[in-house]
């Protein structure tokens, strides 16, 4: 295969201008004409479907990424943030075997499909409260009225989050998820790093509080196998505990707010869903696919490897291009940048990523993508935009900051 990066190949310029609200036609050039492509930063990124699946499923270490070699760990240097991370680098995410294995393995079973499927009953009572308000009002903005508090309750009730300052948190937060994307700006890299370890303290008060007030919930849970000691240090739990906490809101908002945008430009499918409840479940996996809510992933070189043909050298940040595997025609067929609600394997995206750092929120992110969606369009048989979409402008967790609609 010769298809790699040349000189006048086009550059991944996630800082282009109209890259936020619409990144596809630039996917589709570079799938096109540069599929796997070193970035002037020294990062590769690539972006069809049988390259991207076959990196997430390979095993290649996510560690230590931000030592991976290139001008934009220098920047990462320069901007004296390297090493001051207590969340970003220190969760399961960040980590390769044996830890990522011991990690996963104690916040699993909390997140196993029979116990979501129980969560069913209450998601639903969730969504027709939130329902009956955007009833009342009219006109909202489905953003705030459903598709952040939805999934920032649910993931809230089951860590069993205690009063603290959550506006305070959700602004920290949303300065912590720009950390998995590609960032040019020293300004931006110190504000995370500073958001990384506010969110670290809160957290800590958060524990200190649930050890006084011990219960059913999955922060008892986490605090119990830290007392075991040789499972959870303390560092280790406040990561794990940041990752689900923000993992578990940052990445549903844009399922429910993007896939209800796709819907109402694309008034036919939105019809069918209508008409056909029986549809919701593909539905909510082609939304995944149509926009996915997480832009990409990446691993890291260890070695020397081959990807797409193309020879790799050790300790490169590669990045996984999830959306754009998810419209590549040479997968999906000629139809790829359609949105069909019924289209057949669109569970394949690779939306929750792949391999042994599958999302592990997945059957969570489907049941309330699937009860939010599904009730608010079969409520509003007239829901329609009310004036423009506001993108969130992050890279990576893209999606709409404010969704104006009526009913
Ligand atoms: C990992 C996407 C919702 C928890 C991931 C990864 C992606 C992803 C792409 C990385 C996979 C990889 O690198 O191979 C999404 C999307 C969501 C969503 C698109 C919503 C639409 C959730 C929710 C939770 C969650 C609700 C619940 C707390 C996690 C965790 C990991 C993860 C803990 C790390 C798994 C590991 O490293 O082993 N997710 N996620 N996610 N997600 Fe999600």
């Amino acid at each position: 295969m010769t298809d790699v990066t040349t000189d006048d190949s086009p550059v991944f310029d996630p800082f282009a201008a109209g890259f936020a609200e619409d990144p596809y036609p630039h996917y589709a050039e570079l799938r096109e004409r540069a599929p796997v492509h070193r970035h002037p930063l020294g990062f590769w990124v690539i972006s069809r479907y049988e390259d991207v699946f076959a990196l997430m499923r390979s095993g290649l270490s996510v560690e230590d990424r931000n030592a991976a070699e290139g001008p934009l760990q220098q920047l990462y240097e320069d901007a004296g943030v390297a090493d001051t991370r207590r969340v970003d680098g220190r969760s399961m995410l960040d980590l390769d075997p044996p830890d990522h294995t011991r990690l996963r393995k104690l916040v699993s079973r909390a997140f196993s499909p029979r116990t979501i499927a129980a969560l069913e009953p209450e998601v639903t009572a969730l969504v027709d409260d939130a329902l009956a308000t955007i009833a009342e009002a009219g006109r909202v903005d489905l953003v705030e009225a459903l598709a952040f508090p939805l999934p920032f309750t649910v993931i809230s009730r089951m860590l069993g989050m205690p009063p603290t300052d959550h506006e305070r948190l959700r602004e920290l937060t949303g300065t912590l998820v720009r950390a998995v994307e590609p960032v040019n700006d020293p300004a931006l890299l110190r504000a995370i790093a500073a958001a990384d370890n506010e969110v670290a303290g809160m957290i800590e008060e958060v524990l200190r509080w649930k050890r006084r007030n011990p219960a059913d919930d999955l922060l008892s849970a986490l605090i119990s196998a830290e007392e075991d000691g040789d499972v959870l240090g303390d560092d280790e739990l406040v990561a794990q505990v940041a990752l689900l906490y923000v993992a578990g809101h940052e990445t549903t908002v844009n399922l429910i707010a993007g896939g209800t945008l796709a819907l109402l430009r694309n008034q036919d499918q939105l019809d069918r869903l209508r008409a056909d409840p029986g549809l919701a479940d593909n539905a909510v996996d082609e939304l995944l696919r149509y926009d996915s809510p997480v832009q990409s992933s990446r691993r890291v070189t260890l070695a020397p490897c081959s990807i797409g043909g193309q020879e790799i050298e050790p300790g490169m940040f590669v990045l996984a291009n999830l959306a754009s595997a998810n419209r590549d025609p040479d997968f999906w067929g000629p139809d790829a940048e359609r949105l069909r609600l019924d289209r057949r394997g669109a569970r394949q995206h690779v939306s929750f990523g792949g391999g042994p750092h599958h999302c592990l929120g997945a059957a969570l992110a489907r049941l309330e993508g699937r009860v939010a969606i599904g009730r608010l369009v079969r409520r509003f048989p007239n829901l329609a935009l009310d004036g423009d979409v506001v993108w969130n402008g992050r890279l990576n967790l893209r999606g709409p900051e404010r969704l104006p609609v009526r009913t």
